[in-house]
């Protein structure tokens, strides 16, 4: 909340609903001529959020990748809806992950699904019974970061010639079985798990399409606040930030950062991990980054960002 600066009257984004313990915070510090808009990609979540009754809330069912869409629905009249906070919390949330049924965990039985919106897209089993080894193998160690890539990829094609991989079961026990060595105290299939759940939900793409539509709909002096889970999207919301607030010049130049167009961000502060004591109260807090940066005057061009995928490549959380 202290990185959103609230103002009053303003109009915020919430990209990410979940269970809405931020949009109720975000709303406690909004008074009568603020406004809050919230996403969510999960319809359970907009079902959750239709218990917020506040007139100053609205839920929309979309990915944030279509922040701009959603935006320009809310202020037809206006043309370019200006906001002064977008507030984006990364990831899968607790009841997505506890729920067997949506098939992001492998701890308990359920079927293969891990999309956060059932209704769009390709299942993880789907997706596994037809992509070939040197897909799996690339999505579980480009997204996963697995060591072992190579020997689960084989595992999965060879199990999949015996029996379709429908449940978390199964493949938990497949990916187990080929990880060599154990990681303290987590379970061997972390990271393919994690690598299916980033590939099926198209998680990075997501985040590279919505931070220049935030930056875009910030007013001067509003704040973007990016929460982080894995080292990927942090990668990828850092370079952005980065890129969008950067004075480039040498110091010889006989001309100073102020008398050019201004970057369209300012960092605001460093990177914040959570403390202890909010690791102890809320352990999943404990992988979470927040980067924050304030909207400038400054234009946002498209070169700024060509300039992240040119120097890390056409997918810039990898390199
Ligand atoms: C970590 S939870 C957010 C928890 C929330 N801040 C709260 O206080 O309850 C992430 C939520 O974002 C949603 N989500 C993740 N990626 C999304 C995307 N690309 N577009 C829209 N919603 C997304 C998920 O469905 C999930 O409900």
């Amino acid at each position: 909340m202290a990185a959103l600066a609230i103002r009053e009257d303003g109009v915020y984004v919430d990209a990410t609903f979940g269970r809405g313990g931020h949009s109720r915070a975000i709303l406690e510090r909004l008074g009568s001529a603020g406004r809050l808009i919230a996403l969510d990609r999960d319809p359970q979540a907009v079902e959750a959020a239709r218990a917020i009754t506040d007139p100053r809330f609205s839920i929309t069912h979309a990915p944030f990748s279509e922040l701009a869409r959603v935006l320009d629905a809310h202020f037809p009249s206006t043309g370019v809806a200006q906001v002064q906070g977008v507030l984006a919390d990364l990831g899968v949330s607790s009841p997505q992950l506890e729920d067997a049924a949506r098939g992001f965990s492998f701890r308990a039985d359920g079927p293969l699904d891990m999309r956060m919106d059932p209704t769009r897209g390709v299942s993880a089993a789907d997706w596994l019974a037809t992509a070939t080894e040197q897909q799996i193998r690339e999505a579980i160690g480009g997204y996963g970061e697995e060591r072992f890539a190579k020997q689960v990829a084989k595992a999965i094609v060879d199990a999949r010639a015996r029996e379709p991989l429908r449940r978390t079961e199964q493949l938990a026990a497949v990916v187990a079985a080929a990880v060599r060595t154990r990681e303290v105290g987590q379970n061997p299939a972390t990271r393919t798990f994690q690598a299916l759940r980033i590939l099926v939900n198209r998680e990075l793409e997501e985040v590279a399409l919505m931070l220049p539509q935030a930056i875009r709909r910030l007013a001067p002096g509003g704040r973007l606040a990016m929460i982080s889970f894995h080292s990927l999207e942090d990668r990828l919301v850092k370079r952005v930030l980065r890129a969008c607030s950067e004075d480039r010049l040498p110091p010889d130049l006989p001309i100073r950062a102020r008398e050019l167009p201004q970057a369209p961000l300012r960092i605001a502060g460093k990177a914040l991990r959570a403390s202890a004591a909010e690791i102890a109260a809320n352990p999943r807090a404990r992988s979470a980054t927040l980067r924050v940066a304030e909207r400038t005057g400054g234009v946002l061009d498209e070169s700024i960002l060509d300039r992240v995928f040119t120097q890390h490549g056409p997918e810039p959380w990898r390199s």
